[in-house]
This record gives structure tokens, sequence and C-alpha cells, in this order.
């Protein structure tokens, strides 16, 4: 049995409405900022994959290393029939070694909100696991209810790799948590890759790396709002901007204007003086037993916690309790 569908979530008119409304938002504040989610469309989902192939980029590399490892674990803990839920897939590519750890998943859903990418990984996984029925949610993570997702036979595994829960905000990581907890039901497992805290060095080199990726991942936005949103920023007169806040424990990505200007975008106008930023993302990075703290205040137990030798990465497989 083949099963794959792509359930679209909200037409390209409201989601073009709902980011006229988040960037408009973020922009009036005294602190700019636009949601993170917004980096991804097609052509910065691509950017993406790049970002995770370049030498500084240590986190898809050391996080594939350790699923690898502790994938036999992680099926027997959470049966070979169960389900595979992915929030935020992207391109999908560390699935596999989940998927064929489990003997015989009995579903596997992809959720994210580029469609583009969406459709690519159902394809490429259909074509490696013909049997396994799969479907695709074009959705944010962040608005999951249980209704959404389909039901299969045996538990749900939840699995978010790539310290995409770095993205969020401490509160949101309380909501994830919970609706996670909630949407993976009674007996459900949530396999989950957290960045640790590390040297500076190393985390600011991971941000802004030599061949200016990232920088052309974060100045994509511009591009987009100018496509989208009508919007009338040059590129030109911005720079991305990445550094360590070591009291927080966080990455801080932003654009940065370089000079005093005015820009247009949907439909308003709006002043930046030099240096001014517009900040695009936050990854948090936690210590391993800080992020088990946090996932109890919410009902999980962690069942194991992994880590590279140099501890670089931490994956952690959750069972609510
Ligand atoms: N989840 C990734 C992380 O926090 C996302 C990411 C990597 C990212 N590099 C980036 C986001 C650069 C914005 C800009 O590591």
């Amino acid at each position: 049995m083949t099963g794959s569908a792509l359930l679209p979530r909200s037409s390209g008119d409201v989601a073009r409405r709902e980011f006229a409304r988040d960037v408009l938002a973020g922009l009036a504040g005294q602190c700019k900022a636009i949601p993170s989610k917004y980096l991804y469309d097609e052509h910065g989902s691509a950017l993406f994959e790049r970002i995770c192939e370049t030498p500084e980029y240590y986190v898809t590399r050391v996080e594939t290393g350790i699923l690898r490892d502790c994938a036999p674990e992680v099926a027997a803990s959470a049966g070979p029939s169960c389900s595979v839920i992915e929030f935020g897939s992207g391109a999908a590519t560390k699935t596999e070694i989940l998927l064929d750890a489990l003997a015989t998943p009995s579903a596997y859903v992809c959720v994210d909100v580029c469609v583009e990418q969406l459709a690519a990984s159902r394809a490429r996984l259909a074509k490696r696991f013909p049997a396994l029925p799969i479907t695709a949610i074009a959705a944010d993570y962040m608005r999951l209810e249980e209704s959404s997702l389909p039901v299969f036979p045996g538990g749900r595994l939840g699995f978010f790799p790539g310290s995409t829960i770095g993205n969020l905000t401490p509160d949101e990581v309380q909501r994830f948590l919970a609706t996670t907890r909630r949407v993976l039901g009674h007996g459900g497992m949530l396999l989950i890759g957290v960045d640790t805290v590390k040297d500076e060095a190393v985390l600011n080199a991971a941000y802004n790396d030599a061949a200016g990726v990232t920088a052309a991942f974060t100045i994509n936005l511009l591009r987009r709002m100018n496509r989208e949103l009508d919007g009338s920023f040059d590129p030109d007169r911005f720079r991305h901007v990445a550094f360590y806040n070591a009291e927080l424990q966080r990455i801080e990505i932003f654009v940065e204007s370089l000079i005093d200007q005015v820009v247009r975008v949907a439909g308003r106008a709006f002043t930046l003086r030099a240096g001014e930023r517009i900040r695009t993302e936050y990854s948090y990075k936690y210590r391993p037993e800080q992020f088990v703290a946090t996932a109890a205040t919410v009902g999980y137990a962690a069942v194991g916690s992994w880590m590279d030798a140099d501890e670089l990465f931490c994956v952690h497989l959750l069972a609510g309790v």
C-alpha cells in the first residue's frame, strides 16, 4: 500500500496575508523582528541545505553520526511498528536512518511550511520505502493539532532533528513540547536533536561560514519580501550579522541596515537607521541536563540521551510520563 498525499493547510492568498501581517507587526516595534519560518521559501530552503554542507556548520554532520549510532536503541524503545511524524521536515535527509532502524514502521508523516520541499522529500522517500504510507502536511508545526494527523496503527514517534527546537523562544519551547505530547498521544515518544553550549568560536563560525552561504540565506528574506509583499529592500544596503549571546545561551541572527534608509513593504514605509537590525532568528543552545529538565516540566522523561565524543550535539529520546 502506498499512501501519499499533500494536504494544504492554507491557500496561497491566506498565506500571503499572514506573511504581510507578520512582517508589518514585526517591523512596527522598537526591536524589529520577522518570524524565522519565513526564511524557508523554495530558495531559502535550498540555501539552508547548502548551509548544512558547509565545513563550519557541524550540526548536520554530527547529528547524523549520533542518529546512526543510537537508531537501534531508539527502535527498541519505540517499538518496530510505530508511525514517524517529523516536524519541520525540510529535506528530510536524516529520516531514512530512523525508518531503516524501525523494522516495520506503519507510516511516515512529514510537516513543513515549504510545499516544494515537502513534495520532493515525499517523492524521494516513497521511492526508497515503496510499501510505506506517506502523508505530507503543508503547515506550521507550531499549529498542529491531534485532529490534523491521520491515524495509523502503533504508537507515534515524533522526530524533530536539526536543533530546530533552538529556533523557538523559551515560551514556544514549552508550547511545542506540550503540543507534541498531546499530538503524539498515549505511549508517544519524541526523538529530538538539541545543540549544546560550547566554545563560542565554534558557535560563531557555524553561523558565519566563510563561503557566505548563511549570509545569502539571511539576505534571501529581503528578496522574498520584495517578491511577495511588493517590498523595496535593496540587498546591497544590508548585511548578515550573527553572534553568540553567552548570557542568554543563544545565537542571534539579523539583517543590519548599512545606511539610514526608508523601505516600503506590504504597503507601508519604515525608517531604518544605519546599524539598525531586523532579527530573523534565534538559535538557543542547551546543556543536556538543562534540556531534560525543561522537557520534564511538561511531562516528558528522557529515555535516552546521546552525544558525540566532542559533545557538540545531543539527541534525546523523550517519553510521556
Ligand atoms: N535550526 C538551525 C540552527 O539553529 C537553523 C539555522 C542554521 C539557521 N543556520 C542558520 C537559521 C542561519 C538562520 C540562519 O542551527
